[in-house]
């Protein structure tokens, strides 16, 4: 068997990866139209940074897992037919700001369409509006051809993108339920998984639920975020400890203690463009006050952002000008190099507006990639890219911890507080360092959902 994966980016490369390995007898070819992309997962330098993958990547790359620009060759000699490019929110025309561009889908499933010679097993793996099978099946038709397509969405997580997809709580696969033909494809999609992945969390469904269900999932995941983000601004006006709060409601277990964590809001690539596609299908099917209700979640992911820049500045004497603030850390989360909507972006524009200087260190984020996302000219004098946090740190008048690293905890803070301004303070955005013991070292410390802290 044969499998193509159009699209080698943060799902693409890991999931077929992990299916190569998993799958010895199976080639598997990636490709990719950007060149410089599959070089570099053709050299010793990925470029998506994940717990494990690396090795797995060296065990298997040229036996059965193969990265390649040639869409057409690998599409025509495949039996089955991932797509996992990019689907980002519309940026232009109707739906702009909201619904999904499908451009890069569609133009996918008409490169199937015309160099296929044979019928395949279309499946997407990109995160898409319900009922965008219909639009692949009807180019696909086009041909005379025999085509199924399913939709088996992704849930890995960034940064455990490894072990999500070695150990799934559930892989979801979404078909034509009504026919032999479609039966038989959705089987023998879950014959590939289940090679690694127990029969019982193998979910099939029809087409509509299994799109419908990836949207809704990132959108309940995103929801916790904002409602425990929402709790910590009456935690702030009230003395109450978010954390505590967190551990007391999550130990309800209908409710559950995951995703509880009060942060400087939710980044990633996916919560927001997920959501606000979910707010526009609700519009689109005249469902307003269900797409009110979404809204709220994207709503108080804005307002946290915000809220904590605010704190930032207040407690710096509403002045920050001229002041060197230490950014730790710059990916939307711990164990990843990616910064896309990464809250770090617009609280340093917000800290940028206020022409403070920010000295900014992340263990994996490139100066190159700061510097893109903070719309800055290498050499400006506002942005220094540092190669420690003791660097970031010094003559710095705050630390503003952004993306929990595990490295900034065990870090030396008092030298960090004798190279600092005088008051040195820190403003933990992640919640994740030892509040109590940088309190003893002097530092005047701000938390989220912290009440009183300082
Ligand atoms: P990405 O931008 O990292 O990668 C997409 C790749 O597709 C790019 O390298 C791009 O060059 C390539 N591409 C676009 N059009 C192409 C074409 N016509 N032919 C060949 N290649 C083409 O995106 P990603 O983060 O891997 O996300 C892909 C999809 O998976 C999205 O729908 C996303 O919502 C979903 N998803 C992402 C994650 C995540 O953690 N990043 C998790 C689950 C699901
Ligand atoms: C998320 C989902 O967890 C995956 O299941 C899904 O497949 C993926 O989106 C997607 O569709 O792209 P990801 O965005 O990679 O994965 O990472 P998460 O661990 O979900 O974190 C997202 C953001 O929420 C991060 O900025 C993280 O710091 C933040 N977060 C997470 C919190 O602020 N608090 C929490 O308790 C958990």
């Amino acid at each position: 068997m044969r499998i193509c994966c159009i699209g080698a980016g943060y799902v693409g490369g890991p999931t077929m990866t992990v299916i190569a390995r998993k799958c010895p007898d199976i080639r598997v070819d990636v490709v990719d139209i950007n060149a410089e992309r599959i070089a570099a997962w053709n050299s010793d330098s990925l470029p998506v940074f994940e717990p494990g993958l690396e090795e797995i990547v060296r065990l298997c790359r040229g036996k059965n897992l193969f990265f390649s620009t040639d869409v057409d060759a690998a599409i025509d000699a495949a039996d089955i037919v991932f797509i996992s490019v990019n689907t980002p929110t519309k940026t232009y025309g109707y739906g702009a700001g909201s619904a999904s561009d499908l451009r890069f889908v569609e133009s996918c499933a008409r490169k199937i369409a015309e160099v296929s010679r044979s019928g395949k097993i279309v499946v997407e793996k990109s995160t898409l509006p319900v009922r965008t099978a219909d639009v692949i099946r009807q180019i696909l038709s086009s041909t005379g051809m025999e085509f199924q397509v399913l939709s088996n969405p992704e849930f890995l997580a960034e940064g455990t993108a490894v072990r999500d997809l070695e150990s799934p709580d559930r892989v979801l696969i979404g078909g034509d339920e009504d026919t032999e033909e479609g039966r038989s494809a959705i089987d023998e999609l879950a014959g590939i998984y289940a090679r690694w992945v127990p029969e019982d969390r193998i979910i099939k469904t029809n087409l509509w639920s299994s799109e419908l269900s990836k949207l809704t999932a990132n959108a309940f995941l995103a929801q916790r975020i904002s409602s425990i983000n929402s709790i910590s601004a009456l935690c702030e006006a009230t003395g109450a400890d978010v954390e505590q709060v967190a551990r007391a409601v999550g130990s309800d277990t209908r409710i559950g203690s995951k995703f509880l964590n009060s942060s400087v809001g939710y980044g990633g690539s996916c919560f927001q463009k997920d959501l606000l596609n979910l707010i526009y299908l609700c519009e689109h099917f005249n469902l307003p006050e269900v797409a009110l209700y979404w809204r709220g979640v994207v709503e108080i992911n804005a307002y946290q952002k915000r809220r904590f820049a605010e704190g930032v500045i207040d407690s710096l004497y509403r002045n920050i000008c001229g002041k060197r603030l230490a950014i730790f850390g710059f990916a939307f989360k711990e164990d990843t190099n990616d910064t896309r909507e990464s809250p770090a972006i617009d609280i340093c524009r917000l800290f940028l507006n206020e022409r403070a200087q920010l000295a900014v260190f992340d263990p994996k984020v490139s100066k190159k990639q700061i510097l893109a996302d903070l719309n800055v000219e290498e050499g400006d004098p506002r942005v220094e890219f540092c190669a420690s946090p003791y660097e970031a740190a010094e003559k710095a008048h705050a630390i503003v911890l952004l993306t929990q690293w595990k490295e900034f905890k065990n870090l030396d803070y008092k030298k960090i507080k004798s190279a600092m301004a005088t008051p040195a303070w820190i403003f933990d955005g992640r919640n994740c360092l030892d509040h109590r013991l940088l309190g003893e070292l002097g530092f005047l410390l701000r938390g989220i959902g912290k009440g009183n802290l300082s």
